[in-house]
């Protein structure tokens, strides 16, 4: 690196943070830019979500000054890929450099918080930041400008919904719903008397003024003017990053460093050395060099300099768009079109073209429209230029260009149109917004003038080779030809030919793919016929039922409405229940003050933990190599089985795990062991390096393995009753069908976090852990370390997020990370990354159902055989209490005289599944919704006909004798009925599937009955202690934690109602196990019940102590009784304690209460599929829920919409893909497909049920965590109903099968036509398929 060393110009990073200058001279190039701001500068408002730019929890806005645009730039990007050393004179705002609630809010925060956008929070900084960087460039944004501002960011919460609502306040358009939003008018309208529809009042709002914003620092500027050009040069361990000046620069160094990485916006370099484990010696970044980054135009076209990202590019192309007539701009608006679902606006704010291309990823977006339009590429080297076509000798092989070594390249051109041209794009993709494509198109055709003989035709794919390819013997044959149906058919056969794919190749859906090839040229083909009769040429017209299938994709923006019962009129203001009150840390999370486990200041002598992991899904282990990794950089010690002091058999409900594996692994991700390091970089390098020797044993990893293999766990469940056969004897008709389920990945935003503190005597630990269960933490760590429970201090302050994720698994990463404390003496914390928590964690257990129904013409089931069979995974965890919840809910809402339910829990290869919201709940009743909808399919009936026939009335009972009792399932249902407009939605439905044959509407009502309880009795039960201060202010504790749900918030209203006193005077600190002891996981949407009345009995028990003084001093403050007690020696603390009274079933006798009462709901949905790509949008949902009488409306608004919009992932975009040998495949954002903003139905109706008090439990209100979750079947039912609409037009009728997920692949293949004809699936078992349903 000689040469390269006497021409370096400077080794200081200089940039600013938050207006303050930082000089760094030790920048290492691996170092990001959120580990910068986490570690070196305690900035812990930015949150780490995922580490792959997908989640946006990182999102920070960056400003510089472009002395050649003399223009200050601000963009959002993520701050989990910007090297650090990319940040040379460069402004970084983070979420506490905008405001914070000691200082001042900014409009950005409060507006987010006071509209209950914040949930968990971990989200919230993120979503602030894209929001505060969109206002400093657009101060009067429209809402097409927010929604495209969060294309790349996540919420697990919130349902996207409320955060929309609270920034539609900043917009132009977006202030009000302009009549959509209200049944009777406008969403500004306040409901009648009896209800309220408003959920916070923007009057409340602190003005936004753009002129009040941070100023750009006044000295980087005057540092960036006056700046002399110089190469820069950092070196850290592994990397040198060298950032050249100026092209000839660039050119030497290239040429000095052949093997070197160039990098611009690291969107992909960074996820390579991040999870590909890639080292690069050598950087070469260019992001400055002139040439580079201008855009010239010629007389062919617009060039664009390699390192122009791509926000860049779109905006120069938009202004050309404008201005140029339209047949010039075709190729233009097809890029456009390409980059409008090109990731999210913080990678398209960094990620340059020339990386795009240079990446060579056989799904790239551009590249495809680079190939088919002819794109010119210029190339250098130190001894010259070349031009190159982009075509397909470009990609000779995977992720191979034809580029020399020494090459770089300088720029891109891209061409005018021509006026016979015509070019369409299309990406297909799991996930509308910021997802990678399954397959990705360009197709460009030029015809004679005037005519519609084909002259020129292009049509390249990415997604269906190793490389971006053409289909060039198809568009062969087709030259010469008319445009028509004969060119058309001959199309399909031949790109049925050409397009192959091997059945078993990398990404699956194999048929999926084939089939797109076709069905997306068939769009183009309808599109140009369009555009040549619009031209005057003579062509055949498109039949007016086929004009839908060539629409581009839109949304409109989304409107909704929230409606719950208002406060009684006389209700003192005081009394908080009942009342829309925000989160009571929601601008503390929106401000980034909040600080959740990992934000935890560092201890001096604390150390980093990695895990390291099974390979194999079933082996022995042989022998465990650490030698190498002992000795690497920053490396403490290894921890294995042995360093275990206690037991080393662990398990929530039966201790059928190890805390670290001992001889054998039984699947992939298992714990073998830990590294301990200095910092998280080393200890995960290290772990990367210890060897394992295995000998492996043939793995179970799909239910219908299990099944071959009978590897169940046991026992096998059992509910009956009635008489089976003579049910099935009494029924008209019998049907057998079957359904599998999919898992779910909590994605929580918050991955698992550990920190473990010794406290140095008689073996005491307290542990900060993000967990739902502090008792059972507290209990496995002191197992595994052998020492009493008391030892053992637990803390939780909140969690980002947890959903049923953190109620046990927790303890397989907090057991390691106490064995580490222990052996070290010293903190130990583990954060883990996405991936890792993906791999280790387990999810939702897949379901597999199997029915057989007996039902009368009249479409009443009399009787049902129901198995159901689980995919436990390796361990028991709570699967037998999963199962049993699916077996409680086998029936739904739906009354069935004679019933039997089995359940199966599969022991397979898998991670252990474990508890997500709904509980197995969802799964039972999905089973239940596809029997009933095959009744009404055979019936030939009106699913909603059905559905209604056999809803349970007052006073029936369940499978399990459970007689219902203030039943609402029948007020919901017609509510939702009359609200989602149902019958002339239905017509409405059914014309417009009439009038198009390419795109169908469907529609459907699903109710949910989701009982409330723990069904192990014991768990219902929950301890409060309440301290009231001298001065009046009062701590609350209670045994609940905090992940989102505004439990806390509750608790505070409730205490506040029962003490008589403002909330503001009652603080909450945390959860632990020293304050409340033996409580239950925070789950089963109990909580706010249990701990809401023994924080109630606690509170009676010192208002009863008060009394007297309240008597003697009527007049007096809350304060002055308080003091008047103590001085009168009274106790001011109190306990409270709760169980839940008449709980105890029996599976022997089928007797004895399962729940205390059942929270219900109804909800309606309408959807659009695309039956030639299998894409769907969300129309309209209209949900009704009973939850009693609303503590909070908000928060239980909060939490249906969160939960619905949860479920939608599950039923429709959520898929975990599993190799056959039992490897997650799927371990991050950018594969696993959560809800994103554009997911959210465009009319959205959310309900409270009104005048439907609950006596059995507090303040008469309901649950309701989990039991929303499952209306969002009715999207499911509603694809499923325009699936059946498509299949009618190719003669196909009655019931059939469609397995959940409903995904894109799922849709398209059930909509058979004479497309996937032409793509038969390969034959199964004569081939081994990439990823297999669990
Ligand atoms: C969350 C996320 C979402 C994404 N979504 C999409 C998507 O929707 N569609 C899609 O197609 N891609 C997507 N990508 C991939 C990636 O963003 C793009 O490929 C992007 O254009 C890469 O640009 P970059 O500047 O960040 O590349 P870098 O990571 O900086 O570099 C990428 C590669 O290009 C080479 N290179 C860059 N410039 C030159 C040059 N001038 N000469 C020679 N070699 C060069 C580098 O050496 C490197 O190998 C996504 C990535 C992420 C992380
Ligand atoms: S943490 Fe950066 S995008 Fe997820
Ligand atoms: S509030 Fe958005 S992830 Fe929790």
């Amino acid at each position: 690196m000689a040469d390269t060393e006497t021409r370096c110009g400077s080794d200081e990073l200089l940039f600013w943070v938050n207006g303050k200058k930082i000089v760094e001279r030790n920048a290492d190039p691996e170092t990001t830019l959120l580990t910068y701001l986490r570690r070196k500068l305690g900035l812990t408002g930015t949150k780490l979500g995922c580490a792959e730019g997908g989640c946006g929890a990182c999102t920070v806005m960056l400003s510089r000054y472009q002395t050649h645009t003399q223009q200050l730039l601000h963009y959002a990007v993520n701050a989990c890929l910007a090297p650090l050393c990319s940040l040379h004179m460069v402004a970084v705002t983070t979420v506490e450099g905008i405001g914070s609630v000691a200082r001042k809010l900014h409009p950005v925060q409060e507006r987010i918080a006071r509209a209950h956008g914040s949930q968990c929070g971990f989200c919230t900084p993120g979503i602030v930041m894209s929001m505060y960087a969109l206002l400093r460039n657009n101060p009067t944004p429209k809402m097409a400008d927010v929604e495209e501002a969060f294309q790349g960011n996540l919420c697990r919460c919130t349902g996207y919904r409320p955060i929309l609502e609270g920034y539609k306040t900043f917009t132009v358009d977006g202030g009000c719903c302009g009549g959509r939003g209200r049944d009777n008018g406008c969403c500004m309208a306040n409901g009648s008397g009896a209800e309220s529809t408003s959920l916070f009042n923007a009057a409340d709002f602190a003005p936004f003024d753009p002129t009040q914003e941070v100023i750009f620092p006044p000295e980087l500027m005057s540092l960036t003017k006056g700046q002399r050009s110089a190469l820069l040069c950092f070196r850290g361990d592994r990397t040198t990053w060298l950032q050249p000046d100026s092209l000839d620069e660039f050119l030497r160094l290239k040429w000095i460093h052949p093997d070197a990485r160039v990098v611009v916006g690291n969107t992909e370099v960074g996820i390579e050395v991040k999870f590909k484990n890639m080292v690069y010696p050598v950087i070469l970044a260019p992001a400055f060099i002139p040439e580079l980054i201008e855009v010239r135009h010629t007389e062919d076209g617009v060039v664009f300099g390699a390192a122009c990202t791509l926000s860049h590019m779109a905006a120069l192309l938009r202004q050309e768009v404008e201005t140029l007539p339209p047949h010039r701009t075709e190729v233009f608006l097809a890029v456009l079109e390409q980059l409008r679902w090109f990731a999210g606006l913080q990678i398209r704010n960094v990620a340059a073209v020339g990386g795009n291309i240079m990446t060579a990823s056989p799904i790239s977006d551009l590249n495809p429209v680079f190939m088919a339009t002819g794109c010119k590429l210029t190339l250098m080297d130190k001894d010259g230029s070349r031009v190159v076509p982009m075509d397909a000798a470009f990609f000779p092989g995977y992720r191979k260009t034809g580029l020399r070594p020494q090459e770089v390249l300088v720029s891109i051109e891209v061409p005018f149109s021509r006026r016979t041209q015509f070019v369409s794009v299309f990406k297909q993709s799991p996930r509308r917004e910021d997802d990678i494509s399954i397959v990705t198109a360009a197709m460009s055709v030029t015809f004679g003038p005037g005519t519609a003989v084909v002259e020129e035709l292009r049509l390249s794919y990415g997604g269906v080779a190793a490389v971006t390819t053409l289909a060039t013997a198809t568009a062969r044959k087709l030259l010469g030809r008319c445009w028509g149906e004969e060119l058309l058919q001959d199309a399909c056969s031949s790109l049925a030919e050409e397009m192959t794919l091997d059945p078993s190749a990398p990404g699956g859906m194999v048929t999926y793919r084939r089939t797109l090839t076709l069905s997306l040229f068939y769009k183009f083909y309808l599109t140009v016929l369009q555009k040549l009769r619009a031209q005057g040429v003579t062509v055949d017209a498109v039949r007016p039922d086929c004009l839908s299938a060539a629409d581009l994709f839109h949304t409109e923006t989304p409107s909704s409405l929230q409606v719950y019962q208002a406060v009684p009129e006389g209700r003192g203001q005081g009394d908080a229940i009942g009342r829309p009150m925000m989160h009571l840390s929601a601008l503390k999370q929106a401000t980034g003050e909040a600080v959740y486990c990992d934000d935890v200041p560092l201890y001096e002598n604390e150390l980093y933990l990695s895990l390291i992991t099974s390979s194999k899904a079933h082996a022995h282990i042989l022998s465990i190599d650490a030698s190498v990794a002992e000795a690497m950089l920053g490396v403490v010690c290894c921890v294995f089985a042995a360093d275990v002091p206690g037991s080393n058999a662990t398990g929530p409900v039966q201790y059928d795990e190890t805390v670290l594996a001992d001889r054998q692994v039984t699947c992939v991700g298992h714990i073998i062991g830990a590294v301990v390091a200095d910092t998280q970089i080393h200890a995960q390098r290290a772990a990367k390096a210890v060897q394992i020797q295995y000998e492996e044993l043939p793995p179970v990893v799909t239910i219908q393995e299990a099944i071959a293999a009978q590897s169940f766990y046991q026992p096998i469940r059992t509910i009956q009753k009635g008489d089976l056969e003579a049910g099935f004897k009494q029924a008209d008709h019998i049907l057998e069908g079957e359904m599998h389920i999919g898992g779910q990945e909590h994605f929580y935003l918050e991955t698992n976090v550990t920190l473990a503190v010794p406290r140095g005597e008689d073996g005491e630990m307290e542990l900060f852990v993000s967990t739902q269960s502090t008792t059972k933490t507290q209990a496995l760590v002191a197992k595994a370390l052998g020492v009493p429970a008391n030892r053992v201090v637990v803390r939780v302050k909140r969690m980002g997020g947890a959903f049923g994720g953190k109620e046990t698994r927790t303890t397989v990463l907090s057991t390691v990370v106490a064995v580490a404390a222990n052996k070290l003496k010293r903190p130990v914390r583990c954060m883990l990354d996405r991936d890792e928590d993906m791999l280790v964690m387990g999810g939702r257990h897949p379901f597999y159902g199997k029915y057989k129904v007996g039902y009368l013409g009249s479409g009443k089931v009399v009787a049902l055989d129901v198995s159901y069979y689980s995919n436990a995974g390796n361990s028991m965890d709570l699967s037998l209490s999963v199962m049993e919840r699916a077996l409680f809910h086998m029936e739904n809402s739906y009354s069935v005289a004679n019933v039997r339910g089995r359940g199966f829990m599969c022991r397979t290869n898998l991670p252990s599944n474990t508890a997500f919201r709904g509980f197995g709940g969802p799964q039972g009743m999905m089973v239940a919704e596809s029997w009933i909808t095959d009744v009404a399919q055979s019936l030939d009936r009106p699913a909603e006909e059905v559905r209604r026939l056999n809803l349970y009335v007052e006073g029936e009972s369940t499978p399990y004798n459970q007689i219902l009792d203030q039943l609402t399932l029948d007020r919901c249902w017609d509510e939702c009925l009359a609200r989602s407009g149902y019958q002339q939605r239905r017509a409405a439905v059914d014309l417009y599937n009439r009038q198009n044959r390419w795109t169908k509407r469907g529609l459907a009502i699903v109710p949910t009955k989701f009982g409330i309880s723990f069904t192990a009795a014991f768990l219902n039960q929950a301890g409060a202690l309440v301290h009231v201060y001298t001065d009046g202010s009062v701590l609350l504790t209670h045994g609940g934690t905090e992940m989102g749900q505004g439990l806390h918030t509750k608790m505070v209203q409730v205490a506040s109602r029962v003490l008589g006193i403002p909330c503001s005077k009652i603080h909450i600190s945390e959860t632990s196990t020293n304050t409340v002891p033996n409580s239950s996981p925070t789950a089963a949407s109990a909580s706010s019940d249990l701990n809401g009345a023994a924080v109630q009995s606690a509170c009676v028990v010192l208002v009863k102590r008060l009394e007297p003084y309240k008597t003697e001093n009527p007049k007096g403050s809350w304060e002055d009784w308080v003091r008047a007690a103590y001085f009168d020696r009274v106790n001011l603390s109190a306990n409270g304690f709760y169980k839940t009274p008449d709980l105890g079933y029996d599976f022997e006798t089928n007797s004895g209460r399962v729940f205390n009462y059942f929270s219900s709901g109804v909800a309606c949905s309408e959807v659009e599929v695309d039956c030639l790509t299998g894409s769907h949008k969300n129309l309209s949902s209209t949900i009704v829920m009973d939850v009693g009488h609303s503590l909070n409306p908000a928060l239980d608004i909060g939490q249906v919409e969160g939960a619905f919009m949860q479920g939608l992932g599950l039923f429709t975009t959520e898929e975990l893909r599993y190799s056959p040998l039992g490897v997650l495949l799927t371990r991050g954002p950018g594969s696993y497909k959560i809800p994103a903003f554009g997911d959210i139905p465009t009319h959205l109706t959310v309900s409270l049920l009104r005048d439907a008090p609950n006596d059995k439990a507090i303040f008469a209100s309901k649950a309701v965590g989990e039991p929303p979750l499952f209306l969002a079947s009715a999207n499911f039912y509603a694809i499923k109903d325009a699936v059946t609409a498509a299949r009618g037009e190719s003669g196909l009728g009655g019931p059939f099968r469609l397995d959940s997920p409903a995904s894109c692949e799922r849709i398209r293949i059930a909509c058979s036509d004479k497309f996937t004809r032409l793509c038969p699936p390969p034959e199964p078992g004569t081939f081994t398929p990439w990823s297999v349903q669990v």
